[in-house]
């Protein structure tokens, strides 16, 4: 017993020795990983101390001192993360903090993001204010959620069979289990909307097919009535609403492969002096985009691309939440998500289905997996309805 903890000492003194000179190297190389400092005989540079390996785990993990007044966030910034387990021969690292003057850094050999993701769902009868979506997971393992009561319009995009369709199954099957909200919009394929609500209160909002380029204008139109009749109803002094109940539900208006839907629109025929039917889609859109929050209307985009002659320059800036599954042309992810999404551009070109970037208004851009609805051979198992009814509770609490 003794000498095998003085062996498992050797190995982890060991494996700092072997560190230590690219460590050094990567923390002088990275900008807020190491600080100059001017001295008598000249500058020096600090580092992190090295201080000691701990290797009892599945994984190798760093114990690190700080530097005075450095954050986590210095370890955990994208470039930082991944030049350190470039240096040391890992794949990714993850870093926790431990007390206010260390951290650990765990290396990894793969990808944390490797492995599904199941989409609890909340118990019935529950209110869309007292559930928090699992919109993904990230990569130190933490859920995402989020509030669609205090959330923005959604964005997806994404490259054919990059996830899009999953993503969205799983967030609409959490949300349309909740007493208080419908799912309404729009779906060519008829495969999101349509089918799985047959016989629900959600169906008559949904246009699916493409066979009736009309039936998924007037479903807009009824759609931007109904936020009409909303708006006149705001109660003086406030500008949202922010209560829902099963007879004034929140509205998740969908549309899916909305760029396929104008492009069908742009051969329909109108009536006579009226504007061409992809014009009129596009302000119908428009309106929903920029009145629809108010009037407890949430839209989920979805898109292989969203171009500004889709989504509409103005109209991307109000979807909050957005999220990039792998792209074929790597500038969609720069248009949508902006500069910050450079960092990404080469890995996420190979990023495996269901790996998206994800931006929210007080989120950065992250990469992160989404989740996934499980078969009914996984869902029934007790652990999984463990986790539902806690994250019910804790929601609910806030
Ligand atoms: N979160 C995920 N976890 C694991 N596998 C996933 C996940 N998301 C998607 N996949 C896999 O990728 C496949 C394609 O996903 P999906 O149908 O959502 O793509 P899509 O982007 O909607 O494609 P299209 O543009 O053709 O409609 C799925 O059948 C599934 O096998
Ligand atoms: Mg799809």
């Amino acid at each position: 017993m003794w000498s095998r903890q003085r062996a498992e000492d050797r190995a982890a003194r060991e494996f700092v020795d072997r560190l230590v000179n690219p460590w050094r190297r990567v923390c002088e190389r990275v900008p807020g990983l190491s600080h100059t400092v001017q001295v008598a005989s000249g500058t020096t540079i600090v580092i992190p101390t090295l201080a000691r390996a701990d290797l009892s785990g599945p994984d190798p993990v760093l114990v690190v001192r700080k530097i005075h007044g450095q954050l986590i966030e210095d370890f955990r910034a994208d470039e930082a993360s991944r030049r350190i387990a470039a240096a040391l021969g890992y794949d990714r690292i993850r870093v926790y903090p431990r007390g206010s003057e260390w951290v650990r850094i765990e290396l990894l050999i793969g990808d944390p993001l490797d492995g599904e993701v199941p989409a609890p769902l909340a118990g019935r009868g529950l209110s869309v204010s007292d559930v928090e979506i699992t919109i993904a997971r990230d990569e130190l393992g933490n859920p995402l959620r989020q509030s669609w009561v205090e959330g923005p319009h959604v964005c997806i995009q994404g490259a054919t069979r990059s996830g899009k369709s999953v993503w969205c199954y799983s967030a609409l099957a959490q949300l349309a289990r909740l007493d208080d909200v419908l799912i309404a919009g729009s779906d060519l394929s008829g495969l999101l909307l349509g089918r799985p609500y047959v016989g629900t209160r959600h169906h008559e909002w949904q246009a699916t097919g493409s066979a009736d380029v009309e039936a998924h204008r007037d479903l807009l139109v009824r759609l931007v009535a109904e936020m009409d009749t909303r708006i006149r109803n705001l109660p003086p002094r406030r500008d949202k609403f922010t209560r829902f109940h099963a007879g004034f539900p929140l509205i998740v208006v969908v549309l899916e492969e909305f760029a396929g839907l104008l492009r069908l629109a742009s051969t329909a025929p109108v009536e006579k002096g009226q504007p061409k039917m992809r014009e009129q889609l596009l302000a119908l859109y428009g309106r929903l985009v920029s009145e629809g929050h108010k009037a407890g209307l949430r839209l989920m985009v979805v898109t292989q691309r969203a171009d500004a002659t889709v989504v509409g320059g103005f109209e991307r800036g109000q979807l909050g939440l957005r999220i990039s599954f792998r792209l074929d042309d790597p500038e969609a992810l720069v248009m949508l998500h902006g500069q910050s999404a450079r960092d990404h551009l080469e890995e996420h070109q190979l990023a495996p289905p269901g790996v998206a970037l994800v931006q929210a208004p007080a989120r950065p851009l992250g990469r992160v997996r989404g989740p996934r609805l499980m078969g009914p051979r996984r869902t029934p198992t007790t652990p999984a309805t463990g986790t539902r009814s806690r994250t019910a509770r804790r929601a609910s609490t806030r």
